[in-house]
């Protein structure tokens, strides 16, 4: 199982004090060095963490492959053609949002475009996607190589269910369940994402997974053989305040094996 490691936390915290400490090349540079298998970022449109210099800087100095998550927006389409990521993930944005909420949605009437576009420079697309049966079938009809699973549903049921965060103010909107409730749901939603895996590898697509995933509730989805990467940041970068980038993701790649 390949592992992505995302930094834009990295940039949100430099983004606090606009200076550049934690500097995002030295974070390139650790996670290349622990083992990740490639690097993860997202431009967003409110440039709220990563920029464009950080994008070029990355791409120009990374001995991984860079992942470039962006929405369909077409400035921004024109900055990724230019700035040519490896991968470019096509996710929904949401200014509002604090991280990527849901998939794509696939009846985006310009997203054949941008995706046409994309690929005439040269880049591999890969489609944020809800774990459904529809969105895989969708996506394959794209025409792209890659598709990314959702795994927030996953995740916070997870939370919910194993962790403290339904007696804090971060408790999840119709997820404050019984134990019973929640552990059918999250049995669902595995086999959610089992399903969705299984189809996209039969269709021939390259089927990542990601978001809110974390040391505890990683396992059951890096089981899924389908599955060939996941893209990871959050809880990576937060583990690495207390133990360290090198050791955070070495502690994560562990658990992929
Ligand atoms: N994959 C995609 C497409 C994402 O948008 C994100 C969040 O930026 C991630 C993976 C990583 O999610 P998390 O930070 O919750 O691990």
């Amino acid at each position: 199982m390949k592992l992505g490691v995302n930094i834009d936390h990295v940039a949100v915290l430099r983004e606090a004090r606009a200076v550049n400490d934690p500097d995002v090349l030295q974070a390139l540079f650790i996670a290349v060095s622990s083992g990740a298998d490639q690097i993860t970022i997202h431009l967003r449109e409110d440039r709220r963490h990563i920029n464009e210099a950080d994008v070029k800087n990355i791409i120009n100095l990374s001995k991984i492959p860079a992942n470039l998550e962006c929405s369909i927006n077409s400035e921004i389409v024109d900055i990724v053609c230019a700035l040519k990521p490896s991968r470019a993930t096509l996710v929904p944005e949401k200014r509002a949002e604090l991280t990527t909420e849901g998939g794509l949605n696939l009846n985006s009437p310009n997203l054949a475009n941008v995706i046409k576009k994309l690929q005439d420079n040269d880049i591999e697309v890969s489609l944020f996607v809800d774990p459904n049966l529809d969105d895989i079938r969708a996506s394959k009809e794209f025409g792209v190589q890659f598709v990314e699973l959702h795994t927030g549903a996953y995740s916070n049921t997870f939370l919910m269910l194993f962790s403290n965060l339904r007696h804090t103010k971060y408790s999840v909107n119709g997820l404050d369940l019984s134990k019973n409730e929640l552990k059918q749901i999250l049995n669902k939603e595995i086999n959610r994402i089992k399903e969705a895996a299984k189809l996209g590898k039969n269709l021939g697509l390259k089927v990542a997974a990601g978001h809110g995933l974390n040391y505890q509730n990683v396992k059951a989805i890096a089981s899924i053989d389908e599955i060939f990467e996941l893209n990871i940041g959050q809880s990576i970068i937060a583990r690495s305040i207390f133990v360290g980038l090198k050791t955070a993701i070495k502690e994560m790649k562990e658990l992929l094996i």
